[in-house]
């Protein structure tokens, strides 16, 4: 019975664990644009990871359109964004890390000049 309960454990986190990474590398996103992104990023900030664009993506994708559209991130400068950012990090809720996340992910897509 236990044993049972174990295997079903395992199973059901599998299934999330793969509908989340399924959802993180989403259609929209090429590997090549997202080779540019990271390779633009470990200029700036040596120490990131692919995690971190990813997550700073799905923050985007997530937190930052539930009141509005997404905003075209190349229609604005990075002066701009960091305004903007400021703004609206209070607004979606976002904690120091999470604003962080989007914040890179933000600057190093422009930089990259992908989206
Ligand atoms: C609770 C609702 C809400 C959430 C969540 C939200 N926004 Fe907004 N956003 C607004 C409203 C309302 C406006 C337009 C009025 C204004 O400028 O305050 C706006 C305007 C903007 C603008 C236009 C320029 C500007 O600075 O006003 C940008 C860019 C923007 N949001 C980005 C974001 C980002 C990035 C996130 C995620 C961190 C986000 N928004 C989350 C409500 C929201």
């Amino acid at each position: 019975m236990k044993r049972l309960l174990i295997i079903s454990i395992l199973g059901v986190s599998t299934f999330f664990v793969q509908c989340r990474s399924k959802k993180l590398t989403n259609s929209t996103m090429s590997n090549a644009d997202m080779r540019k992104i990271m390779s633009v990023a470990k200029k700036r900030w040596p120490d990131i990871k692919q995690a971190d664009i990813d997550s700073g993506r799905s923050i985007y994708k997530t937190k930052c359109t539930r009141c509005h559209g997404e905003k075209q991130i190349m229609s604005r400068t990075e002066v701009l964004w960091q305004s903007s950012i400021n703004k609206m990090a209070p607004k979606a809720k976002l904690g120091v890390e999470q604003k962080e996340l989007l914040t890179r992910y933000i600057f190093a897509s422009r930089e990259a000049g992908i989206n």
